[in-house]
């Protein structure tokens, strides 16, 4: 799909595919340490990114530049939750379902960060989803209360903070529910 950011440059979405895992090993390595240390549901080396994706239950979202191909923003949706952050979401009164409850981390390239490129690639991805059963969206790991884009971004997009942690600083769980128009 082509969407024109706000910047006026055009960008193409889709899904990522191993034919990707190179340019996403670039990506990874030019983020800037800030968005380093905000983003990190995998480690970034070429392997780990194998290994990441061996699990079919862990998908990619790209954006890309329309003429030179590179990733400018990239997205993991993982269908189902993540053991480790179960407990807290427990600690909320939240039933979790593997196959219906996903979760997600978004990260966009620094130069491109608030051109709407992170509202464009959630949509995308929620227009994905409308063919599996996920009706539920968590945050990965929640979100660093003082990452004010990040924050505003979830908020921006109907997601609903369920309680608050400790964790290397303070954050928010966040989830969103699926309206039932999308599914
Ligand atoms: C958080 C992130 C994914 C958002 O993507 P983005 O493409 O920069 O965001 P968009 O331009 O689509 O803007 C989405 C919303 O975020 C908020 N936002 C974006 N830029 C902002 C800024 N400079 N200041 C305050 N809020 C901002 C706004 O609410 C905006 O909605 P609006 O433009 O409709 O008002 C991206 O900034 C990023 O990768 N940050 C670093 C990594 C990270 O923090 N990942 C999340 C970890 S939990």
């Amino acid at each position: 799909m082509q969407i024109e950011a706000k910047n006026k440059k055009h960008v193409f979405l889709r899904r990522l595919n191993s034919d990707d895992f190179g340019n996403l090993f670039d990506y990874l390595q030019n983020l800037s340490a800030e968005t380093k240390n905000r983003f990190g549901p995998h480690k970034f080396d070429r392997q780990s990114i194998i290994d990441f994706y061996d699990l079919k239950t862990n998908l990619g979202y790209i954006a890309l530049t329309i003429d030179t191909k590179e990733i400018i923003a990239y997205s993991i949706l993982k269908i189902g939750y993540l053991e480790h952050d179960s407990g807290r979401l427990l600690s909320y009164g939240i039933i979790l379902d593997n196959n219906t409850d996903s979760t997600f981390a978004p990260s966009v390239a620094d130069l491109w960060q608030s051109c709407g490129i992170g509202n464009k690639l959630f949509q995308f991805i929620l227009s994905d989803l409308s063919k599996t059963e996920v009706k539920r969206i968590i945050l990965w790991g929640g979100v660093q209360m003082n990452n004010e884009i990040a924050v505003n971004y979830y908020n921006k997009n109907g997601f609903k903070t369920l309680g608050q942690f400790s964790y290397y600083g303070d954050n928010y769980d966040m989830i969103y529910e699926i309206p039932t128009n999308i599914l």
